[in-house]
């Protein structure tokens, strides 16, 4: 471990600070105390079935309601709320309008360029059936699979809750992935549809969207794709495919309201989501109608607990899982405001969050700790600019945050009287896990805190047992949820073996674990560590060391490459990577230059390495496996501890300390 990352989990061993609930945010709850809190942990405990059955009957509309509850007979695959028929759009939608909140804003969408659109659930009730319908005229069907790759533009939200109205699941890929990444993701789920747009704004340019759709297919390198939707958004000259590429002004528009929502099985495919693992390409974690929807709707009441007049804002993309939570199910479903914004804070205008806060008195406020940092860097006189006074709760999300960055996020942006939620979730896990209920739970900086109700959340170590306060361990969940992820998509066995084989059974029974390390104090509250896995946290994204050496691989110059993450004081980790060469190859700035281009090609710019390291050798024990640790402690820039017995050649460490 670095000296830097070690001086930062030492603070947080030595983080004593803890903030009540105030009496306010107690009296606004609808979850007031900890009392109330236990309660339902012992209710969901002591009856499972019950607890989410309720919750199913109560948080979701069913066209016919389910038989079962949890079926767990042929354990990891679970089957929840089997025999029920419900739609997620129905959900999001319709039962809104019904119930006379038509006229309410679902979207309050803003570009980056600074136009407004605020959109009714009635509106977007209407926009959601044209597009339902534009998606069957283009010959979508029920089950079939629809790849989106968009930018932040309300068409995006409006694209997934189409797919789901007719029951054709989405993979949504995100607008910063590369053509080739888009391509394996298309092909991987077999798309039959994507729905994409000329281009995006972002930090003032364009990304032109279309344009990698074409090279992703170009060759029919994407035999399944029959038709592209296409949304105007940049006006850049694009080239289209007659009978392939339709305009969605063109087609959408002229489509009838009218399209009931498809009575969907609780167990039918809602999405895939394509996530990094520590082996192989990118997996689709595939989630399910029912469950899904649900765990989306009730973490998002437990936590954030937003009233009717209230104003969330969640800074995600809808690339990732945070974005189809808690930027589009999550509010929608609970018929709340949500704010999608196209933007990010830059040079131009770095205080285009506090800008957006201020202007649409957006009260929920949630966002990543890279973010928070890097604002701590950039100094609080750009927020005190502005007026944050409708701010009442603050959010985390994605990585660690360091107790420093959580104290500066309640101080200044949260003027001292904001809570905090730190919530720990995975894309596998559907919704949030780990997390404080505001009204509940008093908080601690840096700490998740406590599982939400039903979450059975441990820390073990490889052999399956507890470990002791404070040791660190697995973290691992005991009991099926309902957001949980159902399968890999294709790949039973890859979903079996990552997360439910990865530790041995406890008392005879599969624990699901995905990577994370952490302890618990001594009040129970959880501490997550870190990945500890083969996966980096990059600005929390999410990427697997083995898909960028893959991409360096595939350089005609290099031979091999490791890559591993280094500390970051902004983006958590950096990516470095060490690389040998094929002989004759040169290592100059011009091939470091080529190499990072290619590894944005390959994959996207979020994996392009920091750093480039050239090496005669990598470190290797004898059976080959390359020693990551020693390399981690190289990149860091500290001595390399503990045993180097396994080496095979010693002088590798010599020359790569060079
Ligand atoms: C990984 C999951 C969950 C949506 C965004 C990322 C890390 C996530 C926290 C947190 C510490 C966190 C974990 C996890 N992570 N939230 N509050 N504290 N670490 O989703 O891409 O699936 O990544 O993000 O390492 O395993 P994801």
């Amino acid at each position: 471990m670095s000296s830097d990352s070690s001086a930062k989990i030492e603070t947080v061993l030595q983080e004593e600070r803890v903030f009540n609930p105030s009496d306010e945010t107690i009296n606004r709850a609808s979850i007031k105390g900890f009392a109330q809190y236990q309660k339902m942990v012992n209710s969901a405990k002591s009856d499972p079935q019950k607890f989410w059955g309720e919750a199913a009957l109560e948080g979701l509309h069913w066209f016919k309601p389910f038989n079962t509850v949890l079926d767990w007979t042929d354990p990891p695959f679970a089957r929840w709320f089997d025999g029920g028929k419900t739609n997620v759009s129905y959900n999001c939608l319709d039962r809104h309008v019904k119930q006379g909140k038509g006229e309410k804003i679902a979207i309050i969408w803003e570009g980056e360029p600074g136009e407004v659109r605020k959109i009714t659930y009635k509106q977007l009730l209407e926009q959601v059936c044209r597009t339902a319908n534009a998606l069957k005229e283009i010959g979508i069907k029920k089950g079939d699979l629809v790849a989106l790759y968009m930018p932040m533009v309300p068409e995006a939200a409006v694209a997934m809750l189409a797919c789901a109205r007719i029951g054709a699941p989405h993979s949504v890929v995100f607008g910063g992935f590369s053509s080739e990444a888009l391509r394996d993701r298309i092909n991987d789920g077999q798309a039959k549809a994507i729905i994409t747009a000329d281009g995006g704004f972002r930090k003032d340019k364009i990304i032109s969207l279309k344009n990698a759709v074409d090279s992703a297919l170009s060759g029919n390198s994407c035999p399944s794709v029959e038709s592209v939707l296409v949304v105007k958004r940049t006006s850049e000259s694009i080239s289209f495919s007659p009978g392939r590429d339709y305009w969605w002004h063109e087609l959408v528009p002229a489509q009838s309201i009218d399209c009931p929502a498809e009575e969907m099985d609780s167990e039918d495919r809602l999405f895939v989501l394509y996530t990094s693992g520590s082996t192989g390409k990118p997996k689709g974690v595939v989630h399910t109608t029912a469950g899904y929807n649900l765990w989306a709707h009730m973490t998002f009441q437990w936590i954030f607990d937003v009233r009717e007049e209230e104003i969330y804002w969640c800074t995600a993309d809808v690339g990732w899982i945070t974005g189809h939570s808690y930027i589009v199910y999550g509010p929608l479903s609970n018929g709340s405001t949500t704010v999608m914004y196209e933007g990010v804070p830059r040079p131009s205008n770095p205080g285009a969050f506090w800008d957006l806060i201020e202007r649409h008195k957006i009260n929920i406020f949630y966002t990543a700790p890279t973010a928070i940092r890097a604002f701590m860097k950039s100094g609080r006189d750009i927020p005190d600019k502005y007026n944050l006074k409708s701010l009442r709760l603050l959010g985390t999300v994605g990585e660690p945050i360091n107790p420093e960055a959580w104290i500066w996020y309640r101080d200044v942006i949260g003027g001292n009287s904001c809570p905090i939620v730190d919530t720990w979730w995975q894309t596998e896990t559907g919704g949030v896990m780990i997390s404080p209920l505001p009204g509940a739970i008093p908080t601690k900086p840096g700490s998740a805190t406590l599982p939400l109700p039903g979450i059975e959340a441990e820390i073990v170590n490889a052999e399956g047992k507890s470990v002791d306060v404070n040791q660190g361990g697995y973290l691992v969940i005991k009991h099926p949820w309902p957001g949980m992820m159902r399968t890999v998509h294709g790949n039973p066995q890859r979903f079996r073996e990552s997360y439910w084989e990865y530790l041995p059974p406890i008392n005879g029974s599969l624990v699901y674990f995905a990577g994370d390390g952490a302890r618990r104090d001594k009040d129970g509250y959880f501490w997550i560590m870190g990945r500890v896995d083969d996966v980096i946290n990059v600005s929390g994204h999410r990427l697997g060391t083995m898909e960028i050496e893959s991409a360096l691989v595939s350089h005609n110059s290099v031979a091999e490459a490791a890559v591993v993450g280094k500390p970051d004081d902004i983006k958590g980790e950096a990516i470095v990577a060490f690389v040998t060469l094929e002989s004759g190859a040169n290592h100059n700035e011009k091939l470091l230059t080529d190499l990072k281009v290619h590894v944005s090609t390959e994959i996207g710019a979020i994996a392009r390495p920091d750093e480039i390291r050239f090496t005669n050798s990598l470190p290797k024990t004898r059976s080959g496996k390359i020693m990551r640790r020693l390399l981690r402690a190289l990149a860091a820039g500290e001595e390399v501890k503990g045993d180097t017995s396994t080496l095979e050649d010693r002088n590798v460490l010599d020359e790569l300390r060079k």
